[in-house]
């Protein structure tokens, strides 16, 4: 592990214990499958009516885990590098009696056999936590069988340069779109290094390690909202999501 991921790792179970923190809630929520947004549930429909087995990279709490196996998956296996993250979803999925299981590893080093996922689901701010891509994406390739689904519901790349004014939209003078990383000053990972990939990187690196585009749509909503925010830069101007799916040759 690098240097910057192993800081970003400490980091990162600091911020998974609020989560523990809000346990009941959280499994509450998985419990209703409410986790998985309407727009993934339409752009998964067809890979979830043939019960894929899936794996979640970057599961965090894996909420969205027991929602894809309401919706169809035959089981998950999520991977996270916080033994507290995990820990709490092993947790959850056994209380609430679905076929979810949790690794503890570092992403793209995946403790998993060649061409064992029908899908791979990720996103939600999990991307940014990539320092090299390309291993990211050649180790997609790798988990996934031949034919098998890349799916991302991702944070849009262009996000980190919008600043949360409530007045209007503005972009911060101290980011760019095409910055190498930035250091997260907000919750949940405050004080972790992001690393930035622009829209064309994403593509063009799964292209590169054998995966074909099958949709690729920007949104103006962004996928989660700090509590209490209402910038103006997520009320409908600016991207601040996209959904990817992509699969392997
Ligand atoms: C913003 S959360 C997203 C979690 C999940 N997708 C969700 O929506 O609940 C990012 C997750 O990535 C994990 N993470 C960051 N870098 C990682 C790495 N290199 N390997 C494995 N997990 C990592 C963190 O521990 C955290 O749980």
């Amino acid at each position: 592990m690098d240097p910057t991921t192993r800081a970003n790792r400490l980091v990162w179970e600091d911020a998974s214990q609020k989560y523990v923190n809000e346990y009941d809630e959280f499994r509450n929520q998985a419990a209703t499958g409410s986790s998985l947004l309407d727009a993934e549930r339409e752009l998964l429909r067809d890979v979830l009516r043939d019960a894929p087995a899936v794996v979640h990279l970057q599961s965090g709490h894996g909420l969205e885990d027991a929602a894809l196996v309401h919706a169809g998956a035959s089981s998950v296996v999520g991977v996270d590098f916080s033994a507290v993250a995990a820990g709490a979803a092993q947790r959850r999925a056994a209380e609430l009696g679905v076929a979810c299981r949790y690794v503890v590893a570092a992403v793209p080093q995946v403790p998993l056999a060649d061409a064992s996922a029908d899908l791979v689901y990720t996103g939600k701010g999990a991307l940014n936590w990539m320092p090299d891509l390309a291993a990211w994406s050649r180790e997609v390739g790798r988990l996934l069988r031949p034919s098998g689904q890349l799916f991302i519901y991702e944070a849009h790349p262009a996000v980190p340069l919008w600043t949360w004014d409530t007045d209007r939209p503005r972009i911060r003078p101290d980011r760019s779109y095409f910055d190498r990383s930035h250091v997260n000053d907000t919750f949940p990972a405050n004080g972790a290094v992001e690393w930035q990939w622009t829209l064309g990187q994403i593509v063009t690196t799964l292209i590169g390690a054998g995966m074909e585009i099958l949709h690729l749509r920007e949104y103006p909503e962004p996928f989660w909202r700090a509590g209490g925010v209402t910038a103006a830069a997520w009320e409908g101007q600016l991207p601040n999501a996209f959904s990817l799916l992509a699969r392997r040759r």
